[in-house]
């Protein structure tokens, strides 16, 4: 091989691997770039979900609602239920809701923490109608102690 051929050759090699170098630099930029503004690649971008409205929906199937409760979520029947029915279950079970007890501000501030880490939209007008109905229905129960025994067959203790 020439000496010429040779320096050709080298040449070559040199040159891809400094595209290379280029090419892996661009990435690795692009990576920083995208942890650090995470919207800034257009990555990451949170699907907004398109769940059905009240309005869409309409009212709840009043045959569903046995005993004064709807059968199909547990939630106790009462004004706002059909939102809580249509808001509160397409992420989670009913039972999250009907387990938990709080304060009207208790709710809101449930509300708000779901707003701020899990997703939940904003309910508009609807919040109103179904913090109302969770603090009326899952209100603390505040009971400071049991309550009076009852119903007891009383026994006669034989002293002797
Ligand atoms: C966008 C989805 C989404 C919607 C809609 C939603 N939640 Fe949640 N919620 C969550 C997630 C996620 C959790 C956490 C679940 C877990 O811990 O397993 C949660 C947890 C909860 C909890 C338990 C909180 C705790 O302290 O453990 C309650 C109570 C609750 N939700 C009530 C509601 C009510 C009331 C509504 C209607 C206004 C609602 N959720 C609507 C996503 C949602």
């Amino acid at each position: 091989m020439h000496y010429e051929e040779f320096k050709n050759v080298v040449k070559r090699i040199y040159l891809m691997f400094s595209l290379l170098a280029v090419m892996l630099f661009i990435m690795a930029l692009g990576v920083v770039c995208n942890m650090l503004y995470p919207s800034f690649l257009g990555f990451n971008k949170e699907s907004t979900p398109t769940y059905e409205t009240p309005e869409s929906l309409g009212v709840i199937d009043r045959n569903d609602i046995k005993n004064g409760i709807h059968q199909p979520t547990g939630l106790v029947e009462g004004e706002g239920l059909e939102q809580v029915v249509v808001s509160c279950t397409p992420c989670h079970s009913a039972k999250l809701v009907t387990q938990n007890r709080a304060t009207k501000e208790g709710w809101v501030g449930i509300i708000r923490w779901m707003q701020e880490t899990q997703n939940l939209w904003d309910l508009g007008a609807n919040e109103t109608i179904i913090v109302d109905y969770l603090a009326t229905h899952y209100a603390p129960e505040n009971k400071g102690r049991r309550d009076v025994l009852s119903n007891i067959e009383w026994y006669n203790l034989d002293v002797k």
